[in-house]
């Protein structure tokens, strides 16, 4: 099956969306690449033409409804979308009541202000894919920050509610959740994580086999699933201990 040939990727220019970006990039191809900084939009922009792509740089807000609005559909219009990833998020380890408020205006509201107008373009023809950026963090935060975790869950039954509810009208709906991966969002404490290429590699995978939720790195995946599947009791202590730890150090 021939990959996707329209794809709008927000958060396109830096770490996972800017990997992804550059991993789609082939002759044939058009992304649409969204985010705020418009000179790192048009490096990774310059990036994927020099790869054969055909590339639109959408130097954009995911938070401003109207304009998020205008510009799906303008995009779709002439290049009608096959794959849009809402991928956008801000993270940090201190949250300030100040930045809690903002992680829900780009990490929620942000999402709903792409896939709200992908939805638009997408349903009439009854095909396209919609991935969802979410988290391991979104299962267990592991005294991670606690209103990027809630975020991320709301992303993540968001997505999986999406994909139940789109199944039968042709869209498909991936729900993607990485552990850590080494971009500047996580900085130094992506020690052991993976590459962001290597990251964009497995969401394209999982994304061209339709999973409806794409995990990595695997062993973390693991860890996360077991920390669920053990009693509350067991994984909350487990938790206390290693922020103890962290503590003494
Ligand atoms: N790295 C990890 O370990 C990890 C793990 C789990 C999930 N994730 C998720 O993966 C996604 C990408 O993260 P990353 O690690 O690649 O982080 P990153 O390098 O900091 O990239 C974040 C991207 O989001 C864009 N962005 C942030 N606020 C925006 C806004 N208001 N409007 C438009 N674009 C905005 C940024 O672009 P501008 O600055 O140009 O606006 C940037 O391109 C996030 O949703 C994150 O939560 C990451």
């Amino acid at each position: 099956m021939p990959g996707p040939a329209s794809i709008l990727i927000t958060g396109a220019s830096s770490g996972i969306g800017a990997a992804l970006a550059m991993s789609y990039a082939a002759p044939g191809a058009h992304l649409a690449l969204l985010g705020r900084s418009a000179q790192r939009l048009a490096e990774i922009a310059a990036r994927c033409k020099e790869r054969g792509a055909m590339a639109t740089v959408l130097a954009l807000d995911v938070t401003d409804q109207a304009a998020m609005k205008e510009a799906i559909a303008g995009i779709d219009g002439r290049y009608p979308l096959d794959l849009v990833v809402a991928n956008a998020g801000i993270a940090k380890n201190q949250e300030s009541p100040d930045f809690a408020r903002q992680l829900v205006g780009t990490n929620i509201v942000g999402m709903l202000n792409t896939v709200e107008p992908a939805l638009e373009a997408m349903l009439p023809r009854q095909r396209g894919h919609i991935a969802v950026m979410s988290s391991l963090a979104a299962f267990r935060a592991f005294g991670g920050p606690p209103g990027y975790a809630g975020s991320k869950a709301w992303a993540r039954l968001y997505g999986e509610a999406l994909r139940g509810r789109y199944a039968g009208k042709g869209i498909a709906v991936s729900v993607v959740c990485p552990g850590f991966v080494a971009t500047p969002m996580t900085q130094g404490a992506a020690k052991g994580g993976m590459s962001a290429e290597d990251a964009a590699e497995t969401i394209k995978a999982g994304l061209a086999r339709n999973l409806p939720r794409i995990s990595f790195p695997r062993d973390m995946a693991l860890r996360t699933w077991l920390a669920n599947a053990l009693p509350d009791w067991w994984t909350d202590r487990a938790i206390r201990r290693k922020w103890q730890a962290s503590q003494r150090k």
